[in-house]
């Protein structure tokens, strides 16, 4: 088992960790952990685990007094919540996904679905970041506003007017050479016949499809514009990324401090929101990142 990510900082003497992640060699590794090593040994906690790594807190009885007496609200003069998106595992998959996998080049044309929100808005700001000519989809016009206003993209298109590939040929006259698609089905049917040679395609996710049963995709009509212009196509998920995360956090902080990187949040209030919420993601009711607030502290 590898530590990936000691947390260490606190001034008290009597508490040496307040949480680490781990990162087990294998799944069944991960099973005795989570079943027998946490049982067994009670000061620690899991407050988060995916099938790569564990987040332990140390359940110290000094721990909640260092954080009453801490009262975090930033760290390294960042807000927490930043490290729920721009900072954290939605930061690092519009990072990863545009830099990595769409091989990302100055002042090339790219398009972006789903830009107003978390991982989106972040992909497309980085691109402008780069240089690139940048065009995002949203499905309002207030969206479409900011996108362009606040963030700087050259073209926004609210797909939810008019016909999205005309309005997509219109916006990208010189073509698209790195597509981060979020949306899937009618986007990418839209943005295939406009790659460029050697193109990219970024797949991070296909949210149009997630609704439907065994999230069965529209169909795809344009693939064979794929051969001619020999566009790459490859999907990718945010842990292929984790050995980028510190030169990620320091570019991210970088740019968020010189005003070039923004974001926003959509909280709502309250555990009892939380299916609003997750039904809102797919409804468009946030721009930026969705956020359950469940207490003040
Ligand atoms: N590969 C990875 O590791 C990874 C990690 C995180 C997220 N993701 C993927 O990244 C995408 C964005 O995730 P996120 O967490 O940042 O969510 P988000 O973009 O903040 O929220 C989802 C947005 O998608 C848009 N949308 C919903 N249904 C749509 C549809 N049928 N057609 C077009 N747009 C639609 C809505 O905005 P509009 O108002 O613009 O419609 C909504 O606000 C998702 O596909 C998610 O699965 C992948």
């Amino acid at each position: 088992m590898k530590v990936l990510r000691p947390v260490s900082g606190t001034n008290t003497d009597t508490v040496s960790f307040l949480g680490l992640t781990l990162q087990p060699r294998s799944l069944h590794e991960m099973n005795l952990l989570v079943e027998q090593g946490i049982r067994d040994h009670r000061n620690w906690i899991i407050a988060n685990h995916n099938l790569h790594s564990l987040y332990l807190l140390h359940r110290h009885p000094k721990l909640r007094e260092f954080y009453s007496a801490v009262q975090w609200t930033h760290i390294d003069g960042m807000p927490l919540v930043a490290y729920m998106s721009v900072l954290g595992l939605t930061g690092l998959t519009a990072y990863g996904g545009l830099l990595v996998i769409g091989a990302l080049k100055e002042g090339e044309q790219v398009f972006v679905s789903a830009a107003a929100g978390a991982v989106g808005s972040v992909a497309a700001q980085i691109a402008k970041i780069k240089g690139c000519y940048v065009i995002g989809s949203a499905g309002s016009d207030e969206k479409c506003r900011w996108l362009k206003d606040e963030l700087g993209l050259d073209a926004a298109i609210n797909y939810k007017q008019g016909e999205l590939r005309a309005s997509l040929k219109a916006a990208a006259p010189k073509g698209i050479d790195v597509y981060f698609e979020n949306v899937g089905g009618e986007h990418l049917n839209a943005a295939l016949p406009r790659m460029n040679a050697l193109g990219r395609i970024a797949v991070c996710g296909m949210i149009s499809a997630y609704n439907n049963f065994g999230a069965v995709s529209e169909p795809v009509t344009t693939l064979s514009n794929m051969i001619y212009n020999r566009v790459t196509m490859r999907g990718f998920v945010f842990y292929e990324f984790e050995s980028k995360r510190a030169e990620f956090l320091k570019d991210m902080k970088g740019w968020i401090r010189q005003g070039r990187l923004k974001y926003r949040t959509t909280i709502l209030h309250g555990i009892e929101q939380a299916p609003t919420a997750l039904i809102g993601l797919f409804t468009g009711v946030n721009t930026g990142k969705m956020v359950v607030q469940l207490s003040q502290d």
